[in-house]
């Protein structure tokens, strides 16, 4: 307990979360709230920079992600839930910073390289998409955030954080700014339902956590296993089988993932019974969260206060650590 490790993370609202984020951050907040103060935000402008003309779909699911939030366990007892534009101390950061940071700086950053290419955008990104980069830095620095849960695809992000920041501290001479910690996480990543390597919304291999039990069986029914395991007597290649990806990341009994294991890879276990099997893994660990979550979108607005609430939170903070910002850099008027 009472550690001083601040924990900040966030998601960017363009779709309900799914079975990936459960086991890549979810899960994981639901622990850390116990040990840290821990920060969660729904990054509302972030996702414009990719959805500038979709603005209603980011709108809508600033409520949806919310609701995932609660639904598993993110507590706004232990943890502040807030909405990234109700902080507007973010976008002043965000505007200092860009003084910090060079446009060759940007275009090398490896993972915006990689995710320009994957949208298209070539010579015609945004600058706001270029540089989220450096508002993702105010994100974390506006709560003095030093421990970031992140995937090994985030590091960059967390690199071009700590070189602002410190930045910062240098030019002038102050220690507001801790250094950045990225906290990676073991749990490999959850291929999605077609056994390609990482489950999305925009791949359409998705299970959502909202999804009803009916269509977690359907998804479920469709997923790749072992092409090459066509009779039942067959021996069945577990390595590259989705199937028992999942059982290996859901299955609480991991004794029993084990025997099918042992028995599919000697052949006489079919895959629509493992398939079966893993329907009734899936829908236990979801049929809580998907009542909660039922329940609590009945009161959208009740919901949205929590979110407001945290906000307000934030905001407290965020007043603190832009007047010590003002003050370094001569803009303490009043
Ligand atoms: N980029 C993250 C995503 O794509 C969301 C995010 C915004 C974030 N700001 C952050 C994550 C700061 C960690 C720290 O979901």
């Amino acid at each position: 307990m009472a550690h001083k490790d601040i924990v900040l993370t966030g998601d960017r609202p363009t779709g309900p979360l799914h079975l990936g984020h459960f086991v890549g951050s979810l899960q994981n907040r639901v622990m850390l709230q116990e040990k840290y103060k821990q920060y969660v935000m729904i990054a509302d402008l972030q996702a414009m920079t990719d959805n500038v003309d979709n603005p209603q779909k980011v709108r809508d699911n600033v409520l949806q992600v919310l609701l995932d939030y609660l639904a598993v366990g993110i507590d706004p007892k232990k943890t502040s839930i807030f909405i990234q534009s109700l902080i507007p101390q973010i976008a002043e950061l965000y505007v200092i910073y860009m003084n910090l940071v060079t446009v060759n700086r940007l275009k090398r950053n490896p993972t915006i390289k990689v995710e320009v290419q994957q949208r298209g955008f070539g010579q015609n990104v945004t600058a706001g998409f270029l540089t989220y980069p450096v508002h993702q830095t105010a994100d974390i620095t506006v709560v003095k955030g030093t421990l970031i849960p992140v995937g090994i695809d985030q590091l960059p992000m967390i690199e071009q954080a700590n070189e602002i920041a410190r930045r910062f501290n240098h030019i002038y001479k102050v220690d507001v700014f801790p250094e950045v910690k990225a906290l990676t996480s073991k749990v490999s990543r959850l291929p999605g339902t077609d056994g390609t390597a990482k489950m999305s919304k925009s791949l359409g291999n998705a299970i959502f956590l909202c999804d009803t039990a009916d269509v977690v069986a359907k998804k479920v029914m469709t997923m790749y296993t072992d092409p090459k395991h066509i009779r039942v007597e067959d021996p069945g290649n577990i390595e590259g089988n989705t199937v028992f990806s999942y059982l290996d990341a859901f299955d609480p009994d991991q004794k029993r993932v084990q025997e099918l294991k042992d028995h599919y890879q000697r052949g006489g276990l079919g895959d629509v019974k493992i398939k079966r099997y893993l329907v009734d893994v899936l829908n236990n660990l979801l049929e809580p969260i998907r009542t909660k979550r039922e329940a609590l979108a009945k009161d959208p607005q009740e919901v949205m206060k929590i979110a407001l609430k945290g906000s307000d939170d934030v905001l407290e903070v965020a007043e603190q650590t832009m007047k010590e910002v003002k003050e370094a850099i001569c803009l303490n008027y009043k």
